[in-house]
């Protein structure tokens, strides 16, 4: 059973000069999937996010999401899914609980069952110690699982995340991907984005990977490393330069292709990883500069991205 059926949709945003935030894009979730969207920002992720939940029309194509039209049946797919948006919507003034309450009476809860919906889902994100602290004073992970909370409030079978560990501590990003696999575990199928390719990696069934509105790879993360072919992936880190030895190294024969992070490290994905390194070596002796780490790997989603883009996902 399919829980989502995407069919050639589109949205162009300010016609007809506006950016085509979704393009032609076609991709189905099975039912009992963690499926990612992953893509650098602008890529479209939130567009197609709001498409499948009705909160925007697309311009062509059409969306079935449990069976159900996106366009034409918006109320039953609204029952069906749990939303985590991208921007933090919870009431500051009020306390955790009291966030619950009210947007447990938004989807018609209430009562006995309310109150039980609630403590369930407190135990669930982990704020059953901060249910009664007003939300102004909770930190960005603590806001971001009540987002979460607020979402599975109605227990929905198919959930929506966007983005939802931008900007958070460490141990409440770890806290968000296990409950989003135990979720899964038990029965939920899950539409997760992200830019971060570890998070795609370690969740999902299938990725699909998303730029500037088209999706320009699908599949398991097998079938996508096979994308980038024979190549070898080398992971390194030099002493000083890193600018520089990047610039060289980019046009250096049997570099297919190269990205660097944030200080030290250049990942690169090579011909011929054998013939290539002492070339590297060399390379860095004439540039005064040292190779502190070199390391050969498995090629992973970055370097599909890199390889299919020329750019680095997280520029
Ligand atoms: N309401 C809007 N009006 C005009 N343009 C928009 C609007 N929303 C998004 N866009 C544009 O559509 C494109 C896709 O944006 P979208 O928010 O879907 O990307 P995203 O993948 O979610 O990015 P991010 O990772 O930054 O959240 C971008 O070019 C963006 O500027
Ligand atoms: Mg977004």
């Amino acid at each position: 059973m399919e829980a989502i059926v995407v069919e050639k949709l589109r949205k162009q945003f300010d016609p007809p000069k506006g950016p085509v935030a979704v393009d032609d894009v076609s991709f189905r979730i099975a039912e009992g999937e963690i499926f990612s969207l992953l893509g650098p920002n602008g890529a479209g992720k939130t567009t197609m996010i709001s498409i499948l939940s009705c909160l925007l029309k697309p311009d062509q194509g059409e969306a079935w999401v449990g069976g159900f039209s996106v366009t034409k049946e918006p109320e039953k797919v609204k029952q069906l899914i749990g939303v985590v948006p991208q921007e933090i919507a919870v009431y500051e003034d009020l306390t955790g609980r009291e966030n619950l309450a009210f947007w447990g009476r938004m989807y018609g809860l209430g009562g006995q069952l309310l109150r039980q919906r609630v403590d369930e889902v407190l135990e669930v994100v982990g704020l059953v110690d901060r249910q009664k602290d007003r939300v102004g004073k909770y930190s960005s992970g603590m806001k971001r699982r009540l987002n979460i909370g607020i979402a599975l409030l109605h227990q929905p079978r198919i959930l929506y995340l966007d983005e939802p560990t931008v900007g958070i501590d460490p141990q409440s990003r770890r806290s968000i991907l296990d409950r989003v696999k135990e979720l899964n575990a038990a029965g939920t199928t899950v539409l997760y984005t992200t830019h971060y390719m570890e998070e795609a990696q370690e969740l999902s069934h299938r990725v699909g990977i998303m730029d500037h509105g088209a999706m320009i790879a699908i599949g398991s993360q097998a079938e996508l490393v096979q994308l980038v072919g024979g190549r070898t992936r080398i992971d390194l880190r030099v002493d000083r330069h890193l600018q520089l030895v990047a610039e060289q190294w980019q046009s250096l024969p049997g570099v297919h292709s190269l990205s660097r992070d944030e200080d030290t490290g250049l990942q690169l994905l090579a011909d011929d990883a054998a013939a290539l390194m002492p070339r590297l070596l060399e390379s860095a002796r004439a540039l005064g500069v040292r190779i502190t780490e070199m390391t050969v790997a498995e090629p992973n989603l970055e370097m599909v991205f890199l390889h299919l883009t020329g750019r680095a996902l997280r520029d």
